[in-house]
């Protein structure tokens, strides 16, 4: 079963973003999102977050209609994460905090949040900062954080908007083994969208190639690189 689909959306900014854009996206996946700058992947994921309300299409999260000309469900009710590209974190809140407040928007009770406040650090390896406040935290720390507070959520889909661009290799290696084994353990579909190949080609199922806001080619990793469409996404892969 899907649990994403996206049947043809547009939109349109100054000038059309997405056109007439479809995706399928199964259970336990995890897709790459691949394009240059401008090519309209922070808009996608925020269109699958209910962030942004395309001009058409249609949208689906499971079995529910989330978007159509006549529907729209709010973000809160999408059941979907989204890491974003600049983090967002909340310069005055401590990392507890960060979590109690997601945690205590979903009606969880304070026990509860504690419980869950410690396993999700665990989770993100984030334990010994509970106090820190964002201005005190690494790269990496700052970029988990932002990943923990999503989990908070409880998402069924996990979106991540170039989650390591800024972190050294070292770092980014381990956080990527994070972000698969969390994955795993958590049966959430990961979506990740990211300008440069190397970052998602190791651990993708499926690999998406946009330019202009359209899918010039989708498919596995291996498929991908072996026959490329065209030379853009030759180019584009550096192969
Ligand atoms: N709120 C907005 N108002 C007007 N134009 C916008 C808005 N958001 C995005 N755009 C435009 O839509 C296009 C796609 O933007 P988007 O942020 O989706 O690209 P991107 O692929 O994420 O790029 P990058 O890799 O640089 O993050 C860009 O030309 C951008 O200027
Ligand atoms: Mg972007």
């Amino acid at each position: 079963m899907d649990l994403i689909k996206l049947v043809s959306i547009d939109k349109y900014f100054d000038k059309q973003v997405l056109s007439n854009f479809s995706l399928n996206i199964k259970k336990k996946e995890i897709v790459g999102i691949l394009g240059p700058s401008g090519s309209g992947k922070s808009t996608l994921l925020r269109i699958i977050a209910g962030l942004e309300v395309p001009d058409k299409g249609e949208i689906f999260i499971g079995d529910n209609c989330v978007y159509s000309k006549n529907k729209f469900v709010p973000p809160e009710k999408r059941n979907v994460g989204l890491v974003f590209q600049d983090l967002a974190l909340w310069p005055h809140m401590s990392v507890k905090k960060h979590l109690n407040f997601v945690l205590e928007i979903r009606g969880i009770s304070k026990d509860k949040r504690e419980k869950e406040i410690r396993k999700i650090l665990n989770l993100v390896n984030l334990s010994e900062y509970i106090k820190s406040y964002p201005s005190q935290l690494s790269g990496g720390e700052k970029q988990r954080l932002a990943i923990a507070r999503v989990l908070a959520q409880n998402p069924k889909i996990l979106l991540l908007d170039e989650p390591f661009s800024n972190l050294d290799p070292v770092l980014k290696k381990e956080l990527k083994k994070y972000l698969v084994d969390m994955q795993k353990n958590l049966r959430m579909a990961l979506v990740y969208v990211t300008h440069n190949p190397a970052e998602i080609s190791d651990i993708a199922n499926k690999i998406v190639i946009i330019r202009e806001g359209k899918i010039i080619q989708t498919g596995g990793p291996t498929e991908i690189y072996k026959n490329p469409k065209n030379s853009f996404v030759r180019k584009f892969l550096e192969i």
